[in-house]
Order: C-alpha cells, then structure tokens, then sequence
C-alpha cells in the first residue's frame, strides 16, 4: 500500500491505484476547505447560534443533541451548495464529473462515547463499505471540520485490504436498511439497536492507522478498505465530512477493488442515493 501526498490532482490514473488499496492525503484542496467552513455555518445555525461546537454536548440532554443533530444532517446532506462543493473538488482533482457518480454527501458529529454513541451518533465497528452493500468501485473521502487527536478519529486497517475477515454481511440487507433501519437513527439513544454488518473474528490492530488531520484535510481511499470510528472519549465533540465517489462505467463494468468477503447482495438497492456528477441527476440503475 501507497500513501501519497497531495498528489491527487497530478496523478491521472488514481483510480486503478485506490482500487489497489493506495491512499491519498490532501491537506491544500480548496473545495475541502470550503466544505468545512460551510459545515460549521450550518451546525451554528442547527444548534442556534452557538459557535463552540466541539463543546456542544455539555450544553444539552442528550435526546436535544440528538434531535438537533439530525435536523443538521438532514439540511448538510441535501442543500445544493454541498453538492456544487464535491463538483468543485472533482474539478480541482482533474477528473470529469461527466464520468462520475456521488453518494449523498454526509456530516458525521462523533461526542464523548459516555454522552452518546448510537444512532446519529453511532461508532462504526471496523468494517467495509461494501458489507454494507456499496460497490467494490466506491472511492472514499473524509474530512475532519477541526482539527483532531488519534483518540477521536477514524481508523483505516491496510493489512485487511486483501485478507478476508469473518464477517455478517451476507445476513444484511441494504433495502431494510434504507426503508426500515436508517430511519430509526434519532431513536437509538442510549444504545444501537438497528442491525449492522459486523466483523465475527478478532481484528488485529497492528496495522491500525489512525487519521488524525486539520479542517479541510482529506483523505481518500478505497470503500473496500477496513475502516472504522474510533471511540471518542475525549471532552470534545468530533465533526466530519465524507463523501463518496463511484465511476459510473466501472461500476457497469463490475471493476473496481477485489472482493475479498462481502456477502452483501442488493447493491443496487443504494443507487437511489447516487448522483450523477454533472448535473446532480438521480442515477437510474445500471440499464441506462
Ligand atoms: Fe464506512
């Protein structure tokens, strides 16, 4: 595995190379940057006008936290301006928004584990996005919107990449999900309920990187990568950005990062949530 740096809009065919487990990093793309000074406007304006966010969870019950918290992610990932953001970052990185997809952009608020880790709020387990039933083709992004500590990040686990692990995703159904479970976020306060697809052999951490960047600083890296949120027990809430990008020929043509145990089947029951890149279209399946 590859870390590069700052090197994504130099490097034509970066999509082969993520597809091969490479990561990259990017600490100066202005469209990162813009997304993140537009997420803090709109959690000032979801939690009234507070502006020290990283304190937010001391200042409420926590079922408030969540109530606010979802109207915030509700508003970040279906305003316009988010979606001309990622054109813009396509664009900075040199790559045709006429060729690609995007997933619903997403603002992630990770508080102090004891006050909340459920629901809106939920801790990934170390998993794949495709357990989840995304493609082998998704190209990751994630942000940090303050900067952050290892003890409140995510996590990337590279020596996974090409090694199975025991897993539930074949039990896992993307369509529940979307219609039943993900709607029940705000109702998981105290713990997580909603089934997720989860790892059933220990993970070694050997090989753990923990992402601890600036506001605006990007990585990118494969879905298919083992990935995870770190608990955060730290007095500071954490905010992040991702997005995702699909390459829609690659995704027809079934290429993409190898498949090395995700049983997930319905794929296709999460093309709703993709976009096409040049004119924010609803992407239509795969007989278009
Ligand atoms: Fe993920």
């Amino acid at each position: 595995m590859n870390l590069y740096l700052n090197q994504l809009q130099s490097k034509v065919d970066f999509k082969s190379s993520i597809y091969a487990g490479d990561i990259y990093l990017n600490t100066n793309l202005q469209a990162t940057h813009d997304l993140c000074r537009f997420a803090k406007q709109s959690i000032t304006a979801a939690f009234d006008g507070e502006t020290d966010h990283q304190a937010l969870h001391t200042m409420m019950p926590v079922t408030e936290f969540v109530e606010r918290v979802t109207a915030l992610k509700r508003q970040f990932t279906n305003c316009l301006d988010v979606k001309e953001m990622i054109h813009k970052f396509a664009l900075e990185i040199g790559i045709d928004p006429a060729e690609y997809l995007f997933d619903v952009p997403r603002i992630r608020v990770v508080p102090n584990y004891n006050y909340l880790h459920a629901g809106v709020s939920y801790a990934y387990k170390p998993h794949r996005d495709t357990w989840y039933g995304n493609a082998d083709c998704q190209i990751n992004t994630w942000m940090p919107v303050y900067t952050i500590t290892p003890d409140q990040t995510m996590m990337i686990n590279p020596g996974y990449f090409s090694t199975p692990v025991k897993n539930s995703s074949v039990d896992w159904s993307l369509a529940d999900w979307i219609n039943v479970q993900r709607p029940l976020a705000k109702t998981n306060v105290t713990e997580e309920t909603r089934i997720h697809p989860v790892p059933q052999e220990d993970i070694q951490t050997s090989s753990e990187i923990r992402i601890a960047g600036n506001e605006g600083e990007v990585i990118t890296f494969s879905g298919s990568h083992l990935h995870g949120t770190v608990a955060n027990f730290t007095d500071k809430t954490r905010f992040s950005i991702d997005f995702r990008l699909i390459h829609l020929q690659d995704l027809l043509t079934g290429r993409g990062a190898p498949n090395v145990d995700s049983g997930a089947k319905d794929v296709e029951a999460g093309y709703k949530d993709l976009f096409h890149l040049n004119d924010f279209s609803q992407f239509q399946g795969v007989s278009q």
